[in-house]
């Protein structure tokens, strides 16, 4: 298989970058499950960005930095800011049916969450990703240029000219739908294959999040940074028979407030924003709450909104709630955090390229400086939508240099002395170990202790998953274990490194922010894949 431009993924910034990109080449987009099934169509609040008469690009800026606790990158946020309206404008364009006012003045309406300082989150009630994927999907199935491929899972990235002033990426090696195993040759290859909420036990995101293209850009040779910044969201419904369902920071947004077992409010005692605090903070008071009382969950309050109102402007919520016995129009909806965002992330520039030669990576795979040590509600379906249109900026500007190098032949894969993987239950303790220590160690407040605990089961996990992909024959779930337990030990490495609390990272031994730790984690890899080292750097030094 040979191509221009191979794109590993299908939410927003897989399919934005392939319709910017079409017109440049022949694209070829894998994804591992079926298309839709990507953590954008789950994505509930909106899309945020100057719309308003009352907002400036200034006053997003100041939230975002707020929210980013010192680790944002200041030019990166003023760009993407910048940008945010025109890419909002691009996406209606494409056939995305936004809220408008009611009253017929045509105006979006705008939406509030959590650190935002004005109404500014453009949505479609609390569907959002889900039309917007819409809209991009079918937009690509119209578009002759690009070939969409489900149930096909890279493996990893074909490098050539591999420790030369050649290196460059190739493509990928995929595992197809039937079993078989293909290098896939392309010009360009960009990654978009989103978070790895599922490192967690309990997580907002959807199966796929196993941190694919961020342990694929790693063992390729790609810097990797930040990742100890995995954000909690503070409201996932508890349920019993409610996986992953997120309670939308926008039911906060309008008027939401969290109160216990007895329906006292509690969040005053931690933030003068009260319930509108930026995500950390909200996460960890209700973690304390929660660990203190040995309470279950905590509860969120909107009945003060009626069942109509509540029933327009969340019908999701509404509708799964009511499923489940819970008419929120009547009754608080009990919740708890669940891992929602990896904030971390590749190492990319201001047009998504990575440390890689011929390797873009985008969405929540890539660390962009955006989000720094907590990402602001609703900027990350924004930063993909932007840095989609930056990315194929420079693939169009850069042209010549893509498509003038020979594309080099690379082997055919080998499975060596692999056998058949008879026993499942090889990979399914390990993914059970594994997101167990992650949770009850690694989670949103942390200790040394517990976290040198998880790096030594860890380690053994790595170990033991290398040599079952050496042994046996590859499959989907081998692939996924794979590099889900190289992205936890990068967590648990990473908040190792940082001596001091911060945004999302809080270590009760090391509570206080700390001015000699303003600067990020980089992961870069040895000369063998075992080799890694972890160091703080100073942002400027990347
Ligand atoms: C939400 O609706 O609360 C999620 C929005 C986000 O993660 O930005």
């Amino acid at each position: 298989m040979e191509t221009d431009f191979l794109i590993i993924g299908s939410g927003i910034a897989g399919l934005s970058f392939a319709l910017r990109v079409s017109g440049l080449g022949k694209v070829v987009l894998i994804t591992k499950k079926e298309r839709v099934d990507s953590a954008t169509n789950l994505a509930q609040g909106g899309i945020a960005a100057v719309l308003s008469r009352e907002d400036k690009n200034e006053y997003h800026v100041h939230d975002t930095l707020v929210s980013g606790a010192g680790l944002c990158d200041i030019q990166v946020v003023k760009m993407v800011v910048e940008c945010g309206a025109q890419r909002i404008r691009d996406l209606i364009d494409l056939g995305v049916h936004f809220v408008r006012e009611e009253g017929g003045g045509g105006d979006l309406d705008l939406g509030r969450e959590g650190g935002h300082s004005q109404r500014r989150v453009a949505h479609a009630y609390d569907l959002t990703g889900r039309e917007i994927e819409r809209a991009l999907l079918e937009a690509v199935k119209k578009n002759p240029n690009i070939e969409v491929y489900e149930n096909f899972t890279a493996i990893d990235l074909l490098i050539s000219g591999k420790n030369t002033t050649n290196e460059r990426c190739i493509g990928a090696y995929v595992l197809e739908e039937d079993g078989k195993v293909v290098p896939y040759r392309a010009r360009w290859t960009t990654l978009c294959t989103g978070g790895c909420g599922k490192v967690y036990l309990y997580t907002s995101n959807p199966d796929i999040s196993t941190g694919d293209g961020i342990a694929m850009a790693f063992r390729a040779g790609a810097k990797v940074t930040n990742m100890e910044f995995v954000q909690f969201h503070p409201t996932c419904l508890y349920h019993p028979s409610a996986k992953n369902f997120l309670i939308s920071e926008a039911v906060r947004g309008e008027g939401g407030v969290l109160v216990d077992v007895d329906g006292n409010r509690f969040m005053h005692k931690y933030d003068q924003r009260g319930e509108l605090a930026t995500r950390d903070t909200v996460a960890r008071a209700i973690d304390k709450e929660m660990k203190e009382r040995g309470l279950d969950c905590v509860y969120l309050d909107i009945r003060s909104k009626g069942e109509d109102f509540l029933h327009k402007r969340f019908p999701t919520i509404y509708e799964r709630c009511r499923d489940l016995g819970i008419n929120i129009a009547k009754q608080p909806i009990p919740v708890v955090p669940a891992a929602h965002y990896m904030c971390g992330g590749v190492l990319v520039d201001t047009h998504g390229r990575s440390s890689v030669d011929g390797l873009m990576v985008l969405g929540e795979s890539a660390n962009t400086g955006l989000h720094g040590g907590n990402r602001l509600a609703s900027n990350s379906l924004l930063e993909a939508v932007v840095y989609a249109e930056k990315s194929y900026q420079f693939c169009r500007d850069n042209r010549e240099y893509i498509f003038s190098r020979e594309l080099p032949t690379v082997d055919e894969w080998s499975a060596g002395e692999a056998i058949d993987l008879d026993e499942e239950i090889l990979i399914n303790h390990n993914w059970d170990v594994l997101r167990r220590t992650m949770w009850n160690y690694v989670g949103i407040v942390r200790t040394t202790k517990r976290l040198l605990l998880a790096k030594q089961r860890m380690s053994e996990i790595l170990q033991e998953v290398e040599q079952h992909y050496r042994d046996y024959y590859i499959s989907a779930s081998m692939i996924e274990l794979r590099n889900i337990s190289l992205v936890a030990m990068m967590i648990i490495e990473a908040a190792l490194q940082r001596k001091e609390s911060r945004g999302l990272h809080f270590v009760t031994d090391y509570p206080d922010t700390r001015d000699d730790y303003l600067c990020w984690n980089i992961f870069a890899r040895g000369q063998t894949n075992a080799e890694w080292a972890v160091r703080l750097v100073d942002k400027r030094a990347l």
